[in-house]
């Protein structure tokens, strides 16, 4: 199947409604050869804190959510955890938390000048700040930042986020740009009211920003949100966009993320041979990674070194590289 060097939303928007896909997947995964080789990364995520001062109306850690415990991570604990992530062969880290405003940019910034004391790229994602704390943050050694633009569809953003606006996200994409950040954005597939034009939107926003990274997922309905009541995004439909994406951005690291494998494990390999090439883990404390429900999802027990080993394995098994 042709497809154009520089798709526009017409084309993107029928090219996902496809009946047969295969030729595109594997379009993406010979770009995905190309461009990054046999590898796949695995990146450490650590949860640090679950409070949330926005209300994002898919995610269980929004502020008005009464039922959850709330927890903070200690620095002290953050920084060992980091170390433990090091030394079991991790060379990147995800800090994540809701935008909570007791880690001031001051606090972050401490504690990403301690992790960096290991060789090992540290990732921000803890929402939007101004201009001047991504600045800090990345004067105390921050690489990467992960901020995802979620929906493209100004009216889809608008309805789902009452607390802020899709043109002040993507002014954020654009400063962590700016700054020298490696950026990372991407967006939900099964949102209500989306349609094929928005996933294409989607896209094109990711290349025009241009992002170096994409987590691109299945909505999946949280009990104590109010969309806890609408089906779950369509696995089909988020490898397609991620193959899609592959095309647009072929440089671009294309997680397997978290969501897709809590809807179905044996799906996350599969994504590997659509154009992904990471793979995230979390090493959040066991007594913390319950809290830190986004969406619902069967979390046994961090084992920081074994997972990590477990995780190598299977990558092992699919014929790829694990670094
Ligand atoms: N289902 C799937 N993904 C979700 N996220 C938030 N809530 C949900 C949900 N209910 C994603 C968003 C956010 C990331 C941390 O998790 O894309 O950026």
């Amino acid at each position: 199947m042709g497809i154009p060097v520089k798709p526009d939303i017409d084309v993107l928007a029928s090219l996902l409604e496809q009946p047969d896909f295969s030729q595109i997947y594997a379009l993406a995964d010979k770009i995905r050869e190309t461009h990054k080789g046999n590898q796949v990364q695995i990146r450490a995520i650590l949860e640090f804190s679950n409070h949330c001062r926005r209300r994002c109306r898919y995610c269980g850690l929004n502020a008005e959510n009464r039922r959850l415990t709330r927890f903070r991570m200690e620095p002290e604990e953050m920084i060992h955890a980091a170390h433990e992530a090091y030394r079991a062969g991790y060379r990147t880290i995800v800090l994540q938390s809701g935008e909570d405003p007791f880690y001031t940019p001051e606090r972050l910034g401490e504690m990403i000048r301690e992790i960096k004391k290991d060789p090992i790229a540290v990732t921000v994602s803890c929402g939007e700040m101004s201009a001047n704390a991504y600045a800090h943050l990345r004067a105390c050694g921050a690489d990467r930042y992960l901020i995802k633009h979620e929906t493209a569809d100004d009216q889809l953003y608008a309805s789902l986020h009452p607390c802020g606006t899709l043109e002040n996200r993507v002014a954020c994409l654009r400063e962590l740009k700016q700054l020298g950040y490696e950026t990372g954005s991407g967006f939900m597939i099964g949102l209500p009211g989306q349609s094929a034009r928005t996933i294409a939107q989607d896209l094109l926003l990711l290349r025009e920003i241009p992002c170096d990274m994409a987590g691109i997922g299945p909505f999946i309905p949280h009990p104590d949100t109010a969309l806890k009541d609408l089906p779950a995004g369509s696995i089909e439909t988020t490898k397609r966009a991620v193959a899609l994406a592959r095309i647009l951005l072929p440089d671009c690291n294309l997680p397997a993320t978290t969501s897709l494998g809590v809807l179905n494990p044996e799906e996350k390999n599969h994504i590997f041979s659509c154009g992904a090439n990471v793979v995230m883990r979390k090493i959040t404390p066991t007594r913390y990674k319950r809290l830190y429900e986004i969406y619902p999802a069967n979390l046994g027990d961090t084992d920081i070194l074994a997972q990590r080993q477990e995780l190598e394995q299977q990558i092992r098994a699919l014929g790829r590289e694990p670094v």
